[in-house]
């Protein structure tokens, strides 16, 4: 670093913003959020994750239409979890509190955990007994969260934790904290500072509803500030088998290989219709096996690895794809990293594993077919 800033200074080297200039979101987008000179900053440095082009999904869409991925597994914890507990938590941190509790299908007991343990405050996760991936719990157990594996399903486990924030002294970090989606909204400013506009549709899996509130939240402040002058038709993709917004009432048993959004009754539920009607957007349901075609192609084809639920917005731009108008800016948001759920990732690939090899020259030719 000494020697880059050295090298500027005498001009020989571009100004360019190197990652170490990033101070996380609170501090870049400060003037955006509810936050004071009171507030202590609690930061992992999350955000500013890449845009990624992706040419292999365009040329599936055709007609010339531009799609990127929105990589927010790219976070400090792994997913979008991140920019929305920076902010719950230092502003649980501002009011004085020593203990949070969430109920999580796991990338939010990841983040919480995280970032609750860098606040020197207590996590409590309560998460779906056998629903969660393998490196969620890793996790929240390594970040040294007290886990609570409940025998019942997400929107049980949150039903428990209402209960318990509106009764003992422990703060509640789920979405329905509204610090969570002021958070969350950066990832929209992200976007138009990436593209130089709003796109014209934003993919986005849909769970709990809170991601895709928070997106128009901030694609509309940013347009009322003239940082964009157009807003996206959001198109929210649940699982087939979770898909409450879709069917129009709660589903009680859901069930879906995308364990992050295995939920059938959500909390942001009415801002997440708002959110639709007033973009002319749509939820559609995905079932589990385009989900899978999508994780194994954004993998194979574009190099992307997301966990399962990510890849909902990814099958369902293909679902959509002859709706696109010619020529239209697309962004699906990949919300996980792929390394959360590896369990998904070794039984739902088109690779050749050649397992046994005896440890010669000629054996290892030979498989490799020469
Ligand atoms: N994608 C991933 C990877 C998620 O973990 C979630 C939600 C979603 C999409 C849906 O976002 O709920 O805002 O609509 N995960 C929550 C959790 C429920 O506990 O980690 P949403």
């Amino acid at each position: 670093m000494a020697l880059l800033q050295a090298l500027r200074r005498l001009g020989q080297v571009a100004p360019v913003a190197t990652l170490q200039d990033w101070p996380g979101l609170i501090e870049a987008y400060r003037r955006w959020l509810p936050v004071s000179a009171a507030t202590p900053v609690i930061t992992l440095r999350e955000g500013a994750t890449p845009l990624i082009p992706a040419p292999v999904i365009s040329e599936r869409v055709g007609r010339g239409v531009k799609v990127f991925l929105k990589y927010d597994g790219l976070n400090p914890t792994g997913s979008f979890k991140d920019r929305g507990m920076t902010m719950a938590i230092s502003k649980a941190k501002e009011a004085g509190s020593e203990a949070v509790i969430c109920a999580s299908t796991g990338n939010t007991s990841a983040a919480a955990a995280a970032y609750a343990r860098r606040g020197g405050m207590r996590a409590f996760v309560l998460i779906p007994d056998g629903y969660v991936a393998q490196g969620k719990l890793a996790q929240a157990l390594l970040y040294g969260a007290e886990v609570l594996a409940v025998k019942g399903n997400f929107d049980r486990a949150l039903a428990i934790v209402r209960e318990v924030a509106d009764t003992y002294p422990v703060t509640l970090v789920n979405s329905l904290n509204p610090y969570r989606l002021q958070g969350q909204k950066t990832a929209a400013f992200e976007v138009v500072d990436a593209l130089g506009d709003a796109p014209d549709w934003l993919c986005i899996p849909v769970g709990n509803a809170g991601n895709i509130s928070a997106y128009w939240m901030g694609f509309n402040e940013y347009r009322e500030a003239g940082h964009s002058r157009t807003l996206p038709r959001m198109m929210g993709f649940q699982a087939a088998g979770a898909a409450p917004l879709v069917l129009g009432h709660t589903v009680e048993q859901p069930d879906t290989i995308a364990t992050a959004i295995r939920i059938g009754n959500p909390v942001n539920r009415e801002n997440a219709l708002k959110a639709k009607a007033e973009s002319n957007g749509d939820f559609m349901a995905v079932t589990d096996a385009e989900i899978i075609d999508a994780y194994k192609f954004l993998g194979s084809g574009e190099g992307v690895f997301c966990e399962p639920a990510s890849a909902a917005s990814v099958a369902g731009l293909l679902k959509r794809r002859d709706e696109v108008p010619a020529g239209a800016t697309v962004v699906c948001v990949l919300t996980g990293n792929g390394l959360k759920d590896p369990t998904t990732a070794i039984e739902h690939n088109d690779s050749h594993f050649h397992t046994g090899i005896d440890p010669d020259l000629a054996t290892v030719a030979r498989v490799m077919g020469f």
